[in-house]
């Protein structure tokens, strides 16, 4: 099989490395770079659980994602968030309404509410649950997520982020 040199830059950091062309994002990610708060729920699109951010706040799910495609972007992953020791806004809203729920649901959730938002500032909870469908949690209910989301738009609405 053919393989790939590829460079991208992930949470900032310039990596380097060489796949073959069915090498997913996400395994790229979590086994050949050691990114491993990127989480493999399904592998086939349906969970969320492997969402990433493209080139800022587009996500995208990397079970679904040949790496080779995306030489010389940039990925952001959960841990990638918070900025000189402080958690980004969604990071924050979510443990304030207790909406950390698993380790598995919960990276993708927080990166698509990244991408949700950057669509849409101020969602209602109809958009919100819509937004977040792609994202399944297995467990529990999603009201402590929707007021995780809609606090997280007030405050990044408050401060222009
Ligand atoms: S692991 Fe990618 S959507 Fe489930
Ligand atoms: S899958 Fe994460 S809490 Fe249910």
């Amino acid at each position: 099989m053919k393989h790939h040199a590829i460079k991208l830059t992930v949470n900032g950091e310039e990596r380097e490395l060489t796949v073959p062309s069915n090498r997913t994002l996400l395994d790229a990610l979590r086994d050949d770079l050691g990114y491993t708060d990127t989480k493999y729920g399904c592998g086939t699109g349906e969970c969320g659980a492997c969402t990433v951010l493209v080139d800022g706040v587009t996500s995208i799910n990397g079970c679904l994602t040949l790496a080779a495609t995306m030489d010389g972007r940039s990925i952001t992953t959960v841990a990638g968030l918070a900025r000189d020791g402080n958690l980004h806004p969604v990071q924050q809203a979510f443990i304030d309404h207790d909406a950390v729920q698993c380790g598995f649901c919960t990276p993708g959730m927080v990166l698509k509410t990244i991408s949700l938002l950057a669509d849409n500032p101020a969602p209602n909870e109809t958009e919100i649950r819509h937004g977040l469908e792609g994202n399944i949690c297995r467990c529990t209910g999603y009201s402590k997520i929707v007021e995780a989301v809609q606090d997280a738009s007030d405050r990044m609405q408050g401060t222009g982020e």
